[in-house]
């Protein structure tokens, strides 16, 4: 069958075989005789650039266990298929706070720990409390703790020593039920909520739905799976340099000797936005995107991507990595 409807890129690569799984319990049994998988979540973090010859596991893991506790605290447990974006927005209806920055994230609640996604200065680990996942090798449920995650940007254990090793099932959050810590620091939320006095949880949630479609595409529209690079983090002496040709880079301190920079920005000064090169392209209001006009293939995309590279290496001595997975 087609993935082109399972990934956000909207990437027309071909999976020999497909099974869709809807329990932990079919999980496990399929565990049982089949290891070498490729396992499908929301789709909404990989570029395909060739067919899948593995069989392909679509995990459709449903439902939500609320665990309330006598404080202000309570336990969500959302099933790995949850689709992220649907869940945070129940979790804004039940006025769970702590999840709103994330809001119109998309792709599910299963893979959103493998890179501790981020927005608007909030990311999962902000919340997260612990996941279970299966290990393919034994069929077991083991559950990890935020340390165990090693949660880090666009970064955790799940991406570095347990890649490929562990399904994960169900991811528990620990949101506030009515004294929420609200984080409305970016420039962009405090001018989206001028003149709303006492900002709730769904104010903030309404807001950034606002921010992201402003400059966001649409993946239903045109393909794409949102940063297809992450932000560089160099060193003090290295940015000192580049200040100076460019005083105006804007940037965010990370610890004394290092600094982020934005990748769009880079990507924009070396003349990328907006530009189109056949099928694929750089979005118009956001050059951290890569898009897919519609019938773009995985290697077009890559080519653009690695030509982006080169361009950023040459102006700015800065190697850009990417944060997509490439398949
Ligand atoms: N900028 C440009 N040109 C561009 C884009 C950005 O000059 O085309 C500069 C601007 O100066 C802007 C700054 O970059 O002020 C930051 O831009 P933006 O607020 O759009 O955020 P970002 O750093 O480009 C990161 C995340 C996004 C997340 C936003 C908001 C990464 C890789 N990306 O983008 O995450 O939504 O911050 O917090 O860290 C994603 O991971 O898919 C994603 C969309």
């Amino acid at each position: 069958i087609s993935l082109k409807p399972y990934n956000t890129f909207g990437i027309n690569a071909i999976a020999k075989r497909f099974v869709n799984v809807n329990s932990t319990k079919e999980l496990k049994q399929l565990i049982a005789t089949e290891k070498d998988i490729f396992l499908l979540g929301g789709g909404s973090n990989m570029l395909l650039t060739k067919n899948i010859e593995k069989l392909v596991v679509k995990l459709n893991l449903s439902g939500v266990i609320i665990n309330e506790t006598p404080d202000d605290s309570v336990f969500v447990t959302a099933e790995a298929g949850e689709n992220w974006h649907d869940f945070v927005i129940w979790c804004i209806d039940q006025n769970y706070g702590g999840l709103e920055n994330l809001s119109l994230i998309p792709g599910n609640v299963g893979t959103s720990p493998i890179q501790n996604i981020g927005a608007y200065g909030v990311e999962i680990k902000d919340t997260f409390h612990q996941l279970e996942a299966l290990e393919i090798s034994t069929g077991k449920i083991k559950t990890f703790t935020k340390a165990d995650c090693n949660f880090g940007y666009r970064n955790s254990v799940f991406k570095n020593d347990l890649k490929g090793k562990y399904i994960i099932v169900n991811v528990t959050f620990k949101l506030t039920k009515n004294k929420h810590n609200l984080n409305i620091s970016y420039g962009a939320i405090q001018k989206e909520l001028e003149g709303v006095t006492a900002p709730t949880i769904k104010d903030v949630s309404k807001a950034i739905i606002a921010i992201r479609e402003s400059k966001l595409p649409d993946p239903e529209k045109i393909g794409n799976s949102g940063s297809f690079f992450k932000n560089p983090v160099i060193s003090k002496d290295k940015f000192n340099i580049l200040q100076k040709k460019y005083p105006e880079i804007p940037h965010y301190v990370v610890s004394n000797n290092e600094i982020k920079v934005p990748a769009g920005w880079l990507i924009e000064q070396s003349g990328f936005k907006g530009k189109r090169f056949g099928e694929t392209g750089v979005h118009e209001k956001q050059a951290l995107v890569l898009v897919n006009y519609g019938n773009a293939t995985g290697e077009e995309v890559h080519k653009l991507a690695q030509k982006i590279q080169n361009s950023i290496k040459s102006n700015f001595n800065i190697d850009l990595e990417i944060e997509v997975n490439i398949i």
